[in-house]
């Protein structure tokens, strides 16, 4: 089978088997390389590994336009609920959702989550199994040695890292994140949405891993057994 994935900038990515369009941390709004607005994106499920505003922002209105299904940390689900949006799926780290395209797992990471100065529950990375292939989003996080026991769990085709520094991990330990986690192609992310968090994406270069430097807008086909 095959799958579109499409990069929007930061750490949105979407994923597409024709029948099922997956929207991760959408953010569209106030991102300065965002290819295309909010009102304009369709989907029919979003997964939000936290609650900040560059991950979690345009979730509400793009949830509600598209009647989409939400997969979040509790806290998330519960906010979405306050502002109406009942088709919520919460879970938490450690936890696995099955759902009609293969099934999402909440990994940990080492960050925060907040939205509006509310509490989001704990961040999150996310193990995406979806029409066949398995695709690990890191999230926003710093580099943490259970990524190796992630990777032998759940042996993921691709995975994307970010590597802006400052807020997450930086180019070299995003590096060392993707030889842990295994994963054969690694996408960065997460860098040179604003000056402060610019690197030189050369300087993400882990061993014997695929690197895939996807520019905002960008779709590629992932095939998929
Ligand atoms: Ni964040
Ligand atoms: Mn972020």
């Amino acid at each position: 089978m095959s799958i579109t994935l499409t990069f929007h900038g930061q750490s949105c990515f979407q994923l597409n088997d024709g029948t099922h369009n997956l929207l991760i941390d959408p953010f569209f709004t106030d991102n300065p390389v965002a290819k295309i607005e909010a009102k304009d994106v369709t989907c029919s499920h979003i997964a939000i590994t936290h609650g900040h505003f560059d991950h979690f922002a345009d979730c509400e209105s793009i949830a509600k336009a598209n009647d989409a299904t939400v997969f979040a940390a509790y806290e998330i689900c519960d906010y979405l609920h306050e502002q109406g949006h009942e088709k919520c799926e919460p879970g938490n780290p450690g936890g696995r959702i099955e759902t009609l395209f293969g099934g999402i797992s909440f990994t940990q990471a080492f960050h925060s989550s907040s939205f509006k100065g509310r509490y989001m529950g704990m961040p999150c990375g996310l193990m995406i199994e979806f029409a066949g292939a398995v695709l690990y989003h890191a999230g926003d996080t710093s580099l943490f040695s259970d990524m190796e026991l992630l990777g032998q769990i759940y042996t993921p085709d691709v995975a994307m890292f970010p590597i802006g520094d400052r807020f997450t991990m930086g180019p070299e330990m995003a590096a060392v994140a993707a030889e842990m986690i295994g994963a054969p192609t690694a996408i960065p992310m997460h860098y040179n949405t604003w000056p402060a968090i610019e690197v030189d994406v050369k300087q993400f270069a882990p061993k014997d891993i695929e690197v895939l430097v996807m520019e905002p807008g960008d779709a590629l086909e992932l095939s998929a057994e």
